[in-house]
């Protein structure tokens, strides 16, 4: 094309490119579209969540997404940065504060008490899958719509729901083939917490540490000395790794409690840290904390098993660096918010993994996924009646169980013959007006390329011995 008239095509393009531009709404900061070819990673991690809490006996439940903004408030912690900071809230037309869920536990255990569940036999397991929305400061692996598989088994006080908790939080990423360590820490009881409190508090007080720490931490001493620990700015991460660690100044039952976790988890093989630097951002938790971290930021770090005898002796756990990636998931046990938010005493422990995170661990990684938009037989035609018939053969096939492919809108045969190579498919069936007319269709095996004619009313006995009965 000669460059005179380029330019001014380009010109033109521009133009519209920008008119375009000024009409789009493009979507929100820190949100994502999921698109279909990013499905794939969705349906297993879906998959893989279903049948594990399934298989220990966590059963499926869904809550509003907006909720009261004083069920947050109260649950998630008023001094918690999710509700401090993250919130989506607005005020409605009846002058009524919602919140955006930024988590599922604040409505799970709503429901658990809305609906009576304390009357069925306890523990009640629950699982529950579904967007959450904090406003965040995005960044790699930050969003601001993300999703939880989230697990919590209300109304057991055993050490053992902590550990298969964690246990089933461990399997769902060996699984997927993603290594990771669990960080695991106790936070003691409100009355053995107190004491610790008083001990953190001294200790920042001393030779004017506290002149020392980062302006959130500042404040974070007055309304919640716990979270110090787990400031990541440089001149509160070094004073932290000094501080008293509240393994030390657990009570009996607690320190027993932790330690029974810990041997659970021994017996099992589930690779642990034992990490006195580990709060957990919200103000429910009480006893076990708990967070899943990629294995490869650990590298400088130990790793027991074998934790459950070091604190059964005198050391506490080994001083664990912050983690330099997201965490892929975390929780812990909650045995007072149940009853603070208006039911019965109830013990209770949960987590929850943020699937963003381990599609992108999936992704990095370059894990094999097995195909599932691949058929095993394309129905091909040639002519209008053909097409028509072979529609209604796609509908028998599909109930029948077999995997089928199609591209009724596409005429010529070569362009089908080409989709059907795309979808991997095993088998072509092709019908054309000749076999109309006689009552056959071709059968193409797409490896081999060889065609063989058969009796249209033997379709499915003809897939069935190839492929197998799909009904068994
Ligand atoms: P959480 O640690 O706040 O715990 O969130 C759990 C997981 O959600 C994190 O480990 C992370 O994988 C993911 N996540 C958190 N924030 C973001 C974000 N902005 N973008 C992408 N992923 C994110 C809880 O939510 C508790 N409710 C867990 C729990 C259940 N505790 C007891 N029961």
């Amino acid at each position: 094309m000669p460059k005179m008239f380029k330019k001014k095509e380009n010109k033109e393009d521009d133009k519209i490119i920008r008119a375009r531009r000024g009409k789009f709404v493009s979507r929100l900061r820190g949100m994502k579209d999921v698109l279909p070819e990013e499905y794939r990673y969705w349906n297993l991690v879906i998959k893989k969540a279903t049948e594990l809490a399934k298989s220990y006996g966590f059963k499926r439940l869904d809550t509003p997404v907006l909720e009261s903004l004083e069920l947050y408030e109260r649950s998630s912690g008023r001094s918690s940065d999710v509700v401090t900071k993250e919130m989506f809230s607005f005020v409605d037309k009846n002058d009524d504060r919602i919140a955006l869920r930024p988590e599922a536990t604040p409505g799970v255990v709503r429901a658990y008490i809305e609906h009576g569940m304390f009357n069925l036999p306890q523990p009640v397991k629950l699982f529950w899958l579904g967007p959450v929305f904090r406003h965040d400061k995005p960044q790699a692996g930050r969003f601001r719509q993300f999703s939880q598989f989230d697990l919590e088994n209300i109304g057991e006080t055993s050490p053992v729901a902590d550990a298969e908790l964690i246990a089933v939080t461990y399997y769902f990423f060996r699984e997927l083939q993603i290594d990771v360590v669990i960080q695991i820490n106790s936070i003691g009881c409100s009355v053995c917490r107190k004491d610790y409190l008083v001990k953190l508090e001294n200790f920042y007080k001393e030779r004017g540490r506290r002149a020392k720490l980062c302006h959130d931490c500042k404040k974070r001493l007055v309304k919640n000395p716990l979270r110090l620990l787990d400031c990541k700015e440089k001149a509160c991460v070094e004073m932290a790794a000094e501080a008293p660690q509240i393994v030390d100044s657990l009570c009996d039952d607690c320190r027993n409690h932790f330690i029974k976790v810990l041997e659970y988890l021994d017996e099992l093989d589930i690779p642990y840290n034992l990490n006195p630097l580990l709060v957990r951002g919200l103000d429910y938790y009480n006893r076990t904390v708990f967070e899943v971290w990629p294995s490869a930021a650990e590298a400088a770090v130990e790793v027991a098993p074998g934790g459950a005898e070091k604190l059964a002796g005198k050391a506490a756990g080994e001083r664990a660096e912050q983690p330099r990636q997201n965490a892929l998931g975390g929780g812990g046990r909650y045995d007072g918010l149940v009853e603070y938010m208006g039911g019965r005493p109830t013990a209770a422990c949960g987590m929850a993994i943020g699937l963003e995170r381990v599609i992108m661990k999936i992704k990095e990684k370059n894990i094999p996924l097995k195909d599932d938009e691949k058929g095993d037989i394309f129905l091909a035609q040639l002519g209008d009646q053909a097409r028509r018939k072979i529609m209604k053969l796609f509908e028998v096939l599909r109930k029948a169980g077999f995997n089928v492919r199609e591209a009724f809108t596409k005429d010529s045969l070569k362009s089908q013959l080409e989709a059907a190579d795309k979808m991997g498919v095993k088998y072509s069936l092709i019908l054309g007006q000749k076999e109309v007319m006689d009552g056959t269709i071709l059968i193409r095996d797409m490896e081999s390329g060889i065609q063989e004619i058969i009796d249209y009313k033997k379709i499915v006995a003809e897939l069935e011995k190839r492929l197998g009965n799909p009904a068994k």
